[in-house]
This record gives structure tokens, C-alpha cells and sequence, in this order.
């Protein structure tokens, strides 16, 4: 435990550090600073339980090698780093790697109740991207499992007495204070542009206020909402990330968006089927006959083309996600295969349930996704292969943030620049960074990047504070009052948008703004579609200042088409970003792809290289300007392993033939 910083200021305000965010990174961070005696403002726009990592499925990577399989964290960071092509600075991500199996003990003595071995040992499941046993999981639940079990953690903490630095209870107050349905507006930066609180609105009864701190850290998750339909959960626009870049704040990486290859298909959103199903022995494949249109369990097995087993088989099943996600978009969009004639593949375990041991291993390991698959197709995956097909799901890209590299090569512990933004006293952690995944997330890092991201963010927040000359809580309180001011007008503005210069729905705009966002700036990315998209998102933003406030009620209740409109200003900017970084990229970098760079494809042509480390192993970022994204580029840090094929064996195959019918639309 840290040693405690002083609590109070001179006129005897508590000082307070602010997280917003209730998730994994968020409540990690809050726990750190807990630790350490600094009192917490938890703010959270649902309730925390709520928040997205609970929708996490699959598990948690450490390499504790419980197997005898000759893992290790070296070889986790080197095969994280190696999965993200190599974008990715290696300081945090050894970090990451080496901190992880602990991650995963303290968890466990947590309470986290992580399936075992017969013998009682933590169990750990294959998952993308390595050949090793290295996921922990609760069934495949793991991510409400480890929210609610630091979410237990935090609850205690709301329980203690705030004690000054003499160890006397300050009267009235508690460690944490948690602030749920609480939406961000803004952030408050002096006249120097550190930060030095927030606004926010609570959205039970519209009030918005000012909130002051010592070290803000914003830990809000990705923007899968840009795109419409995700994997993500409805709260996940990527608001407050877009509201500190039009504050300042630099966007990182924001062209990297992961596409999970196994979802269901729908028409509200796309539910997620774990990658655990391969790491317990799922298989993918579809009908030869691309005019095979009967139900999986009526095919027969010497109908069926494994196509990610005969391409990688090493991999197989598991190969990394940007990988996996292409070959099953391209079976479909190009080379004319389905399932059941639909626009998907299969994913099968029936074969693993044929006896009733077996079934009962899959349901041990499986059950909470499969059920997610009975309850919205109306199909038993037990006994039918599940119809899947890729969706977005997680966002590398994020808010750019810091970092101070330590004697052995990893970060240096409780420096106060690790995971800051470029906005002083700002933190970022959780999705809502940009730092562990490069150009592509391997499976079951997120969870372990957002653990230990607020296990960073804690310390550095507290060494920011302690380093601080004059705390928020001694400024004047015209600053606070003026930023309230602020938001509150803003947020009448919006609320009054009514007649008929507003004639806009922003609910369509979202909509109309996820199918263009998720047509042409995810698997398959083609510089003239980019164009496209980045002046239709523009005028999109000019349509936005037409967009009509649908209910006008501001005071005293919940108005959610208003806090919308706040909503969607910032995907707006967001998918900007996201398409202007796209389109400047001139190579394939993990998930980023352009097919006209693709050497498989144009064999013939010098400048289809793929991977272009010359000219672009680069981190992209994002500025705010007038015009848009002023995009610059920073060199990544490989201090630690040099650059190598990014090899998963693939096996070259005859092209497919061209289709028989159209591809499926
Ligand atoms: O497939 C999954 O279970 C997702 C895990 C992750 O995104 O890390």
C-alpha cells in the first residue's frame, strides 16, 4: 500500500480524484486509489453492474502455464504484440503480460468463482492468436463474474471512513461516493489545460453539476455505436472519449475497430458467441455446394468445407480475430458460401455433444453463450450448428495516453505519466485507451488490459495528485461555475430544438450513420468508399444542427432523445476520425485492410506489401481542428522485440473457384 497523500486542503475541502466509468478499468482504478488513502468521485452512467464488461464472455489471458506447456508472460507479450502486427508499444504490453498471472490469483481470492481442473487447479481454455492454454474463465460469464467481483470490492470502499493524515475521521465522509446514472458533459481544464474536474448531468433528474478533482481518469469504454449494430452494449457511443478529444485530448489508433468473427446475425443488435466456443472445440465451416441451403445437422461431414482449418492448420479455428474475420467475410461476400443460404457460416459443437458426457462438458464450459444462442435464434446449439457471421466489437483505437518505461523494460511503477492523456491531470483506461492492442486485439485481452490498466491508472493518478502545487478543491469556483453554466446551456439549446428548421430525426442519422460506418469502414476498407464516407459524415454534421430535440422536457426527469443528441454529436466525430485514419493509411495493419494492398491478391504488383513497417509502423493521432481530425504520427516503441513476419501458417490454397450463384447479399 502506497503511502497515504494528504486528504484535505488547508481550509479543510476533501480532495477527491474522480473516475468515470464503472467497468473493469474504471473500479480497478478506483480500488488503486483507494488503496493508497485518496478519496474517490465514482461516476457511472449506469448502474456499474450494468457497465459493458459485464457482456465479457470468454475469459481472461495470464500465462500461468498450469498445463506443463512451456508458457510464459514473455511469450504472451511477445504473441500479444505479435497479434496487434506490431503497432502496439511493447513497455506497457510487457507490462500487461507480466502482471497478468497475479491478475488472475487475486482474482481467484476475490471470489471470482473461475472454473478448475478435476483436481481443483484453475482450469485455462485455448483462445486466438496462440497455441497454448492461457484463458481463465467462469463458464462464459467471465466478465460479469470479475465486474461484480470488484464491483464488491468498491461497495466496502463506500463503506470506510474518509481518516485525514493524522488518521481522524472526517464526519460525513466515505471513501467513495458513487454517482450512478451520471452522463458526462464536459471536462473542466484551467487556464493552463490541466484538468481539474468534470460536469456531469444526472439522468434521473437532469440536474448538471460540477464535480471537482485530483486526477480525472475517464475509463468509458469503446464506441461500437458508431457503427450501429455491435456486439457493444446501447451505452456505448464513445461519448465522453469525444468529448475530451474536442477538448483536446488526442485520439489514438481510432482506424483500428475489431470485427469478432462469431456473432448471431440480427436486425437490433448483434449478439456475441464467444471465441471460447473454438477454444473448447467449436469448428467452423460451411456447405460445399454453395447452393446448399438445408440446415447444418442434415449435412454430412464429406459435404462440409472447413475453411479455416484447411488455411491455417496450425491455427485452425483460432487463428487471430482480424484473420478470422476476413476469411469468413470473404467465403461469403466473395466466393458465394452461406448457411442455409443466409449471409453466414457455421459454427458447430454438435460433434462434441454426441454422448452425454460430452454434452455436459460443453455445457460446464459453455453454457451462458449457448443459451444466448437458444433464447434469440430459437435454435438448440447442442444439436444444430449455430448460423454466425462476423461483428464489430471492440475498439483498439481510443484516447491516446502516456507511459514512462521502467528499468526492465516494462512501465515504470507509480509513474504519474503512465496512461495520462496529453491533457495534464486526464487519465484514460479500459477501452477507452488506445495502448495494448496495436492493430488487433487478441481474444481475452481486454479484460486483462482493463484489470491492469486501473491497476496503472490508480498509482499514476495519485502520484499526479500528489505532485499537484494547488489542488482543484483551492481554485476559485468561478471556473466550476462557469463550466456548469456551460453544459447547462448547451443542454437547453438541445433541448429546445424544436419547428421546422429542426426537421432531422437523430435517431435515423444514427442509423443512416452505422450502415454507411459498417458497409465501408470495417472488414474490407477501399480508398474511394473512405472518401465517401469521410464527406458524408461531414455532411452528416451539418445535418446534425437540424437534428430536433423529440421530447423538450429539461428539468426534473429523464430525457433521453436530448442526452441522444449530446450522444450522437460525438459519434459523429468519432466515425470521423475513424474514416479520415482509414483512408490515410496506405497499408494492411491488422484489422485495417485494403484489399488493393493485399499481395495475395495482386501478386503482380510492387506496391501490394501488406504490412508496410517502412512507412507506417506509426501510431496515428487525432487533433481537433475546425476542419476535422488533424491527423500526425508517432513513432511505436519496439524496444523490446524486434519486428517479425506476422506468420500464422498459412497454407496456400488453390483460389476458389468463382462462384456458381451471386454471393449472398
Ligand atoms: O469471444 C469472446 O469471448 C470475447 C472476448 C474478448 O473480446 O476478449
Amino acid at each position: 500500500m502506497a503511502a497515504k497523500s494528504s486528504v484535505l486542503t488547508e481550509s479543510g475541502q476533501v480532495r477527491r480524484a474522480i473516475v468515470v466509468g464503472g467497468g473493469l478499468g474504471g473500479l480497478m482504478t478506483v480500488i488503486k486509489l483507494c488503496e493508497a488513502g485518496v478519496p474517490v468521485d465514482l461516476l457511472s452512467l449506469v448502474p456499474v453492474k450494468r457497465s459493458h464488461s459485464v457482456c465479457a464472455q470468454g475469459g481472461i489471458n495470464a500465462s500461468v502455464n498450469i498445463k506443463g506447456e512451456g508458457d510464459s508472460p514473455y511469450v504472451h507479450f511477445y504473441e500479444t504484440v505479435k497479434g496487434g502486427d506490431f503497432l502496439a508499444n511493447q513497455p506497457p504490453v510487457k507490462g500487461m503480460a507480466d502482471a497478468a498471472p497475479n491478475i488472475v490469483f487475486m482474482l481467484d481470492r476475490m471470489g471470482v468463482p473461475f472454473n478448475r481442473t478435476p483436481e481443483g487447479n484453475l482450469d485455462f481454455r485455448r483462445f486466438g492468436g496462440t497455441l497454448f492454454h492461457r484463458t481463465a474463465f467462469a463458464g462464459a460469464t467471465t466478465g460479469q463474474q470479475l465486474l461484480y467481483a470488484l464491483d464488491e470490492q468498491v461497495r466496502r470502499w463506500e463503506t470506510v471512513d474518509l481518516e485525514d493524515d493524522k488518521g481522524v475521521t472526517v464526519p460525513g465522509e466515505k471513501m467513495v461516493r458513487k454517482f450512478e446514472y451520471w452522463d458526462l458533459c464536459g471536462l473542466i481544464l484551467d487556464d493552463t489545460g490541466t484538468c481539474r474536474g468534470v460536469v456531469a448531468q444526472d439522468l434521473k433528474n437532469g440536474e448538471i453539476r460540477s464535480f471537482r478533482g485530483d486526477a480525472v481518469c475517464l475509463a468509458t469504454g469503446g464506441p461500437g455505436l458508431v457503427f450501429g449494430r455491435s456486439t457493444n452494449s446501447i451505452i456505448n457511443t464513445g461519448s465522453p472519449a469525444a468529448i475530451a478529444y474536442q477538448q483536446g485530448a488526442k485520439y489514438g489508433n481510432g482506424e483500428f475497430i475489431q470485427v469478432h468473427p462469431t456473432a448471431i446475425p440480427g436486425t437490433d443488435k448483434l449478439r456475441l458467441i464467444s471465441e471460447s466456443v473454438r477454444g473448447e472445440g467449436g469448428r467452423v465451416w460451411v456447405p460445399k455446394d454453395r447452393n446448399d441451403k438445408r440446415a447444418g445437422a442434415s449435412i454430412p461431414e464429406g459435404e462440409r468445407y472447413y475453411f479455416l482449418e484447411e488455411k491455417y492448420p496450425k491455427y485452425r479455428n483460432l487463428v487471430p480475430r482480424d484473420i478470422a474475420s476476413r476469411e469468413i467475410f470473404r467465403a461469403v461476400m466473395h466466393e458465394g458460401y452461406s448457411a442455409e443460404g443466409q449471409r453466414s457460416v457455421f459454427l458447430d459443437v454438435t460433434h462434441l455433444c454426441k454422448t452425454p458426457s460430452g454434452k455436459a462438458a460443453v455445457r460446464k464450459k459453455l453454457e451462458g453463450v449457448l443459451e444466448i444462442y437458444e433464447k434469440f435464434v430459437g435454435v438448440d446449439p447442442y444439436d444444430n450448428p449455430m448460423r454466425i457471421f462476423p461483428a464489430v466489437h471492440y475498439s483498439m483505437g481510443g484516447l491516446w495516453v502516456d507511459f514512462e518505461k521502467g528499468a526492465d523494460g516494462s512501465l515504470k511503477p507509480g509513474s504519474s505519466r503512465n496512461q495520462m492523456t496529453n491533457l495534464p491531470g486526464l487519465y484514460a483506461t479500459g477501452e477507452a485507451d488506445y495502448q495494448y492492442h496495436g492493430a488487433n486485439r487478441l481474444g481475452a485481452n481486454s479484460l486483462l488490459s482493463c484489470i491492469y490498466g486501473g491497476m496503472v491508472t490508480g498509482p499514476a493518478m495519485v502520484a499526479w495528485r500528489e505532485g499537484e502545487k494547488k489542488s482543484a478543491f483551492d481554485l476559485s469556483s468561478t471556473l466550476f461555475e462557469n463550466e456548469q453554466k456551460r453544459r447547462e446551456t448547451e443542454y437547453t439549446a438541445l433541448g429546445n430544438r424544436a419547428g421546422a428548421e429542426f426537421d432531422v430525426n437523430p435517431y435515423r442519422l444514427h442509423e443512416e450513420l452505422g450502415d454507411m460506418m459498417l458497409n465501408d469502414c470495417t472488414v474490407e476498407r477501399q480508398n474511394s468508399k473512405l472518401d465517401e464516407v469521410v464527406a458524408k459524415v461531414r455532411e452528416m454534421k451539418g445535418r446534425f444542427k437540424r437534428c430536433a430535440a423529440l421530447d423538450r422536457t429539461l428539468t426534473g426527469t429523464m430525457n433521453q432523445p436530448v442526452v441522444f443528441l449530446r450522444h450522437l454529436a460525438g459519434m459523429l466525430d468519432l466515425a470521423e476520425i475513424i474514416a479520415v485514419g482509414a483512408r490515410a493509411r496506405e497499408e494492411n495493419r491488422g484489422a485495417h485492410y485494403k484489399p488493393v494492398f493485399d499481395p495475395e491478391l495482386h501478386p503482380d504488383d510492387p506496391k501490394a506489401v501488406g504490412r508496410d513497417d517502412k512507412n507506417w509502423l506509426k501510431t496515428t493521432l487525432a487533433t481537433v481542428t475546425a476542419d476535422g481530425p488533424k491527423l500526425t504520427y508517432e513513432e511505436v516503441d519496439i524496444s523490446l522485440e524486434p519486428l517479425a513476419r506476422r506468420d500464422y501458417g498459412k497454407v496456400a490454397q488453390k483460389p476458389a473457384p468463382a462462384s456458381t450463384t451471386p454471393a449472398v447479399k
